[in-house]
């Protein structure tokens, strides 16, 4: 079967000349480094927002299905892409103490699934971080209609509808917004 047009692979190699490489102080600030552990960047694409975190943990693995984008990553010094669908996930369970997704979920095909995994693979005692642009706000919405345009099929939530895909009872989750952008924190508890 063919596969459709990836707008990330077509973009890849100028796709930090249009959005731009800023340190992610908020995100820096919910996700709680420094951790010895290891940090997943699911979409995390050209490493554009984990490169700023290199130094805070052991070890960053940036998860991306768009090959273009990793090779982008790997130019990066401490950064380790590894070319996977972020529905299914090539990692152990309780693998990573911290998880990342930045402005990717809603490209993703199966949120729902997505979700299953980042969690599976999530250790006890450690954190989620989903950021994304706020669908509940009329400029998201106008970025939502000229995505559709583009035939991305993006699929925004809204902040309480991403919490809802972390259904397990040891999950606790809250969310931030600043604007534009949504941050939604989930950790997992350690259990009894
Ligand atoms: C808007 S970019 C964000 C990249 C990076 N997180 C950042 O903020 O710069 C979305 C990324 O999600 C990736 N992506 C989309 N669907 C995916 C999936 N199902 N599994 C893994 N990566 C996916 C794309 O290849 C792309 O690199």
């Amino acid at each position: 079967m063919k596969k459709p047009f990836n707008h990330f692979s077509a973009l890849a190699p100028k796709y930090e000349a249009y959005i731009k490489p800023n340190l992610p102080e908020k995100l820096l600030s919910l996700i709680n480094l420094p951790i010895q552990g290891r940090i997943l960047d699911a979409g995390g694409g050209t490493g554009r927002v984990s490169q700023f975190l290199r130094n805070k943990s052991a070890r960053i693995v940036i998860a991306d299905q768009s090959l273009p984008m990793l090779r982008e990553a790997k130019r990066k010094e401490g950064l380790q892409p590894i070319c996977t669908d972020s529905e299914t996930l090539p990692f152990p369970e309780n693998t990573f103490e911290r998880i990342m997704m930045v402005d990717a979920l809603h490209h993703v095909n199966h949120q729902q699934q997505t979700a299953d995994e980042l969690w599976r693979v999530l250790k006890p005692g450690g954190r989620i971080v989903i950021e994304e642009p706020d669908i509940r706000k009329f400029g998201v919405k106008l970025l939502a209609l000229a995505e559709k345009i583009a035939l991305m099929r993006s699929h925004f939530l809204a902040p309480e509808q991403i919490a809802q895909l972390f259904s397990s009872p040891l999950a606790s989750s809250r969310f931030e917004n600043d604007g534009a952008t949504a941050w939604i924190i989930i950790e997992k508890r350690t259990g009894c």
